[in-house]
């Protein structure tokens, strides 16, 4: 299974959110194929927010081999979900999508952690150190979510 994380930037929301699926894609052993991306082209080429680079070590993982792109159209080929950070994000997303293969493709990614809730995760990069501890913490439980609604983990 091929899955794309996106946010707006691409060096916050979905870098952090790619770091956790890798991590525990190698862990557990699954052959996911995992990247994100970035609607916007703010920071394309860049590493990772420093913050998030910082703090996403405290939780065991490195993100900063990562390098913001923009997202494509041509992602629509390659990978199998799409998981939208927010609203905007998905909105983004679905503007761009050709056809109702590409729309049923994009999904809110906090809908694994609370079904048909349509929550978002927040935007951190104007935040505090604590609002990127909640995007993190946020993140990996969303993560674990998918793995367990996907039965690539079992529920402890
Ligand atoms: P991200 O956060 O979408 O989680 O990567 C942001 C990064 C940069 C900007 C906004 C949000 N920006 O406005 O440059």
């Amino acid at each position: 299974m091929r899955i794309l994380m996106v946010c707006l930037g691409n060096i916050c929301r979905s870098p952090m959110a790619d770091g956790w699926l890798r991590h525990k894609n190698k862990k557990l052993g699954l052959s996911l194929e995992i990247d994100s991306a970035g609607t916007a082209n703010y920071h394309v080429g860049e590493k990772p927010d420093h913050r998030m680079r910082k703090l996403s070590l405290e939780y065991g993982i490195s993100i900063d081999e990562l390098r913001a792109r923009q997202f494509s159209v041509t992602d629509f080929d390659h990978y199998d979900i799409i998981f939208a950070m927010d609203q905007s994000n998905l909105k983004n997303i679905l503007d761009l999508a050709r056809n109702k293969e590409d729309k049923q493709k994009v999904r809110l990614l906090l809908n694994e952690l609370h079904p048909g809730k349509n929550l978002e995760v927040p935007d951190p990069y104007y935040g505090t150190e604590a609002n990127f501890r909640e995007v993190i913490e946020l993140l990996d439980e969303a993560t674990e979510a998918f793995l367990i609604n996907n039965q690539l983990i079992v529920k402890q």
